[in-house]
């Protein structure tokens, strides 16, 4: 199970990285605009911070050809990066041809467990299933998730891995490993809350103020 961070924010994939708790960064158009500067230097940054992790960049063009060609292009930036593409129908030809030419694809914006099939049949290396926007609307969003898992290990689409993603607490990051995803994206802010248990803080302090009595000063 790898655990990527969906944020575009240099600062805290450092600190992350450093902690050795992270594989990997998912960002989008949207994490890109909260960042301010030289957008395509973050992205190198963003890379060399988690060299051996996938980086997940995020085309902005429209149109299927041009579409092609900036997908092509953010290829270039580092070689550990991954050209997000929304798995939306006018780029199913395009993200056939980037797959054949060995390009390593992430769909994203995946609703269904059909579209799902769509692009593991494209040969995409990840799948994206938003799993909050569904619960948004009241769908049972973690369901998504646990039907890719059942469908690529039974089809054999072993070359496709799903991303658990628009992950909003810790209870979908629960059951995004109890579903079987084979990598969970989530916000900084909900990593923050998954690494603190009040029974951990709590039991701590009870073994530290019973140590105390002892008044011990060197041990060992
Ligand atoms: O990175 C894509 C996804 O995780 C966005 O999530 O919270 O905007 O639905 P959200």
């Amino acid at each position: 199970m790898k655990i990527f961070l969906d944020t575009a924010n240099l600062k805290s994939i450092k600190y992350w990285a450093s902690t050795g708790l992270i594989d990997g960064v998912t960002t989008n158009p949207t994490h890109l605009s909260k960042e301010s500067g030289d957008i395509k230097k973050l992205v190198k940054e963003i890379c060399n911070a988690v060299p051996n992790g996938d980086i997940s960049v995020e085309i902005t063009e429209t149109k299927p050809d041009k579409v092609y060609g900036q997908a092509r292009e953010i290829a270039t930036i580092a070689k550990n990066v991954i050209v997000k593409i929304p798995c939306h129908k006018d780029y199913y030809e395009v993200i056939k041809t980037l797959t054949d030419e060995g390009i390593s694809i992430n769909a994203t914006l995946v609703f269904t467990l059909i579209q799902g099939l769509f692009m593991c049949k494209l040969g995409v290396k990840y799948i994206s299933p938003f799993v909050g926007r569904w619960d948004d609307i009241d769908v049972n969003g973690i369901e998504i998730v646990e039907k890719m898992r059942y469908m690529i290990d039974e089809y054999d689409f072993e070359k496709t891995k799903i991303i658990a993603a628009s992950i909003r607490n810790v209870k979908h990051f629960h059951e995004g490993i109890m579903a079987g995803a084979d990598v969970v994206t989530i916000p900084t802010s909900v990593l923050e809350k998954a690494v603190s248990h009040p029974l951990t803080d709590i039991g701590m302090k009870k073994f530290l103020d019973d140590w105390k009595k002892l008044g011990i000063k060197q041990f060992p």
